[in-house]
């Protein structure tokens, strides 16, 4: 991949995310096997993060925790949320405090110093219920600090979803599980809930994958594909294969998924904190 980094694990979930889109699953032991990636390359995120010795930090769409794990080892208090009871689950095993709560439904309340996500907002479609829990989840002055996909985001995979799907007379958008915003759609929303946009960046980062393009599509197509019928599930995984190999597969058989990152940072403002300033100044 363009940024150096090999793949290996994903995050999340519609499930995940509580509204349990119907077909996607998730596999914790799958996930860890053919997705880790999605971990291992958060790091330049929790770098904008950049975790302070005991702050609390809500990890939303936290997965089975590799991540969570991490930053809980910046000596940090991470409290993890999953729409997947499995992944939840795994990320129990690992010790960390992780509850199944969907993102679009927080109700956590002045509590947390700063927000973190990792490819899990793009499986959040109401995106303005996942802003105002944020937002209510922070405490005055904390951060919300993501990465998640932006405008263009594996869009050569979308458009061979779409049209394996479109030429069974099926309609895709409905179930497209997807949110991908442009940097400006998402700073108007982020403004609009009153954060403060302090870092905004679309980054396209072509992401190699540990290995066959259906592993990927079944992992992270399930809503798609279960709109197809079961018998033809196979031959249209096949034909989307097809389609995007002289794209996204090299000579060696090495398949590149067409990535790209929204990341950004927004701090909710301590409004005690500006007005003291506003009165100290006048
Ligand atoms: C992503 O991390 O951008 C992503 C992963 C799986 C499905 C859709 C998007």
């Amino acid at each position: 991949m363009s940024d150096g980094a090999d793949i290996t694990q994903p995050t999340h979930s519609q499930t995940r995310q509580g509204q349990a889109i119907r077909g996607q699953t998730w596999d914790p032991d799958r996930y860890a096997r053919s997705a880790r990636f999605v971990a291992d390359l958060g790091m330049p995120v929790v770098e904008l993060l950049n975790p302070q010795p005991g702050e609390r930090i809500l990890d939303l769409g936290c997965g089975e925790g590799a991540r969570t794990e991490k930053r809980a080892a910046f000596g940090c208090l991470v409290v993890g949320v999953d729409g997947s009871a499995e992944q939840i689950e795994a990320a129990r095993k690992r010790g960390l405090d992780a509850h199944v709560v969907d993102g679009q439904a927080l109700s956590y309340d002045n509590e947390f110093d700063a927000v973190f996500s990792n490819a899990a907002l793009h499986w959040m479609k109401h995106s303005d219920a996942v802003l105002a829990g944020v937002w209510q989840a922070l405490k005055p002055g904390g951060r919300f600090v993501a990465e998640c996909g932006g405008a263009g985001n594996i869009a050569t995979i979308v458009a061979a979803v779409y049209q394996a799907l479109q030429s069974r007379g099926i309609d895709p958008e409905p179930i497209n599980p997807w949110y991908f915003p442009t940097p400006e759609i998402y700073t108007q929303q982020l403004q609009a809930h009153g954060y403060t946009v302090t870092s905004m960046e679309l980054i396209p980062r072509p992401t190699r994958l540990p290995g066959d393009i259906r592993d990927w599509l079944e992992i992270f197509t399930g809503t798609f594909l279960n709109a197809v019928p079961d018998a033809d599930r196979s031959a249209v995984m096949n034909e989307i294969r097809n389609v995007l190999q002289p794209d996204l597969c090299d000579a060696e058989g090495q398949w590149t998924a067409d990535y790209v990152r929204l990341r950004f940072a927004a701090t909710k403002p301590d409004q005690a904190k500006l007005s003291q300033t506003q009165e100290d100044k006048t």
